[in-house]
């Protein structure tokens, strides 16, 4: 009696490097990452941000290097994000024509044309004197409506400034809406929206909170952020920023909401992006440091599982580094 072994043999198609290749279902392209970065008001050289080793909050010359290096590796966009040197209640400066996102836009825009997309945050959070996402209420409370004007005149001071894609990321109600009123009215039709359409209350924002010098003085942003524990809500809130007029929708942190993200790319007609935050950057960085995991692996392998399910474009501090190795 002969043995009997498999007819099905998986392992055929994974003999060598070549065959793998051939096979691979999921490839990650350089145009596909996005670079989020910070650019602070007021500094003379960079500061390295301690909790995200390679990270900088960037003056307005070293912002323009990096960024050219950015787009030379083949990035496909930019994520732009502001630190003024002094907050008020009502984030003051983050509409101002001056401010600090203002006028790097306006160098990015100069400098780079039409070889990269630029983006921005839209949020009040890293302007205000008590860090919140929005304008408080008299009892301490985000008050919804009065910020969503708040938004819509962020959103034309960053299109003055030659923004292509405005990114609100605050979860206020009706945020979308309000912003497309504000810049049609105001001419500024091909002004995109990718909005951060799910975006989890997420202890993996820690890192960001230093480089973006924004942690609420108190309390938390539970009340507009979303829980952890849903995703019915996430398809809602999707739903309800592509009724609002969103171009595109983001879930943001990634690593811990892949399925989220698998969810919102099958209900969805319109590019779907990912955000892999500050903590899952500091994570992998620290792990590497310690010597307990090899880090442009553990890096290309996360990329690769944001795409496989179903992110069109990452938001990842590596995108520059990420986009040689893929290469
Ligand atoms: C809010 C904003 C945050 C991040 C991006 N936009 C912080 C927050 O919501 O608390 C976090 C990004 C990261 O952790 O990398 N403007």
């Amino acid at each position: 009696m002969t043995a009997r072994f498999p007819v099905a043999r998986p392992r055929r198609l994974r003999t060598t490097p070549a065959m793998r290749r051939l096979v691979a279902e999921t490839r990650v392209r350089p145009e596909d990452l996005v670079l989020p970065m910070f650019v602070k008001e007021g500094i003379d050289s960079p500061n390295p941000i301690g909790s995200m080793p390679g990270v900088y909050q960037h003056t307005r010359e070293s912002l323009r290097k990096s960024a050219h290096e950015a787009v030379a590796a083949g990035v496909g966009g930019i994520m732009l994000f502001g630190i003024p040197e002094s907050k008020d209640e009502r984030g003051s400066s983050a509409d101002d024509p001056e401010g600090i996102v203002q006028l790097a836009l306006r160098d990015l825009a100069s400098d780079l044309g039409d070889d990269t997309v630029l983006m921005t945050d839209l949020c009040l959070d890293e302007y205000t004197s008590h860090g919140h996402c929005g304008l408080l209420t008299d009892t301490g409370g985000v008050d919804n409506d009065a910020t969503l004007e708040r938004y819509g005149s962020i959103a034309v001071a960053q299109a003055a400034a030659g923004v292509a894609v405005v990114a609100p990321s605050g979860m206020m109600d009706g945020q979308v809406g309000a912003i497309r009123t504000a810049l049609d009215r105001a001419g500024y039709t091909d002004v995109a929206i990718l909005s951060y359409a799910a975006k989890y209350a997420s202890a993996f924002y820690g890192p960001f909170r230093d480089a973006a010098e924004c942690a609420p003085q108190f309390g938390d942003r539970s009340s507009y952020q979303q829980d952890p524990a849903n995703a019915l809500e996430a398809l809602r809130e999707v739903e309800l920023d592509l009724a609002e007029g969103a171009d595109m929708v983001m879930v943001k942190p990634g690593l811990a909401y892949l399925d989220i993200v698998a969810k919102v790319a099958e209900s969805v007609r319109v590019p779907v992006s990912a955000y892999q935050v500050s903590g899952e950057y500091a994570m992998v960085e620290a792990a590497a440091r310690n010597g307990w995991l090899e880090r442009e692996r553990a890096i290309v392998e996360t990329l690769t599982s944001y795409r496989r399910a179903g992110a069109r474009q990452i938001l990842t501090y590596w995108a520059t580094e990420a986009a040689g190795l893929l290469r």
